[in-house]
């Protein structure tokens, strides 16, 4: 149905915006969207605690912080963190990077919405993007996106992209709601 991954010009970095519609992708721009993305993750806390560990640690400081680092990662090639805008606005943050122990040849996307953003196939349409950016970076053999086995709303985004099911881990569970597992989906470069 939909969501096939498009094959384009390869390239050495990420695109730092890209564009879906009324939903916009772009790097950070430091510290000028501090008061913004402050304020989002602010009122995205509770929906965002169950699943994501740094919120437990969440102050103005690591928001500084998080936003000052972007740069430098980016140059590095290592990891591209977007804003997620609706209409101009952020309404979340998802990235494309590699962690330490990610295989070689891999990525990993992340991703999380502002609640009110939810329901309207936004991180769908940004994991896909993420896809096609990653599948254009020199070496990139496969996509991988991983989540709690217990994280229904996060598991729905790489079946509606085509991805397949990797392997279940043992992981150690920070967030509330975290199992003590994760799930790792791939799609392989077509
Ligand atoms: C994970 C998360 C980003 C998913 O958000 P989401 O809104 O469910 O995902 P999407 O933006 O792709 O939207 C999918 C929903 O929009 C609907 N939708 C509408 N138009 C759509 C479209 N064009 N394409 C896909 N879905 C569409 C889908 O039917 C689905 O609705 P449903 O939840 O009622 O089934 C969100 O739940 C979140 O922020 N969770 C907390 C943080 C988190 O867990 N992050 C991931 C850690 S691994």
């Amino acid at each position: 149905m939909e969501h096939k991954v498009e094959l384009m010009e390869p390239m050495e970095r990420a695109e730092p915006e890209i564009v879906l519609g009324e939903v916009t992708l772009r790097r950070f721009r430091g510290e000028a969207d501090l008061p913004e993305f402050f304020r989002v993750i602010e009122e995205s806390l509770e929906h965002l605690r169950p699943w994501m560990p740094w919120v437990a640690e969440h102050s103005l400081a690591k928001t500084t912080e998080f936003l000052a680092k972007r740069q430098t990662l980016w140059e590095s090639g290592r990891d591209f963190t977007y804003a997620i805008l609706l209409d101009g606005a952020i309404v979340g943050a998802c990235g494309l990077f590699r962690r330490e122990d990610t295989p070689e040849g891999g990525r990993e996307i992340g991703y999380w919405l502002h609640p009110g953003a939810t329901g309207r196939g936004i991180a769908t349409r940004t994991a896909r993007a993420l896809t096609e950016q990653a599948f254009r970076l020199p070496g990139v053999a496969f996509v991988e996106i991983i989540h709690d086995p217990a994280n229904h709303a996060s598991r729905a985004i790489p079946v509606r992209l085509g991805f397949t099911e990797h392997l279940r881990r043992p992981a150690e569970a920070i967030a509330p709601a975290e199992t003590g597992e994760e799930q790792v989906w791939r799609l392989q470069r077509a």
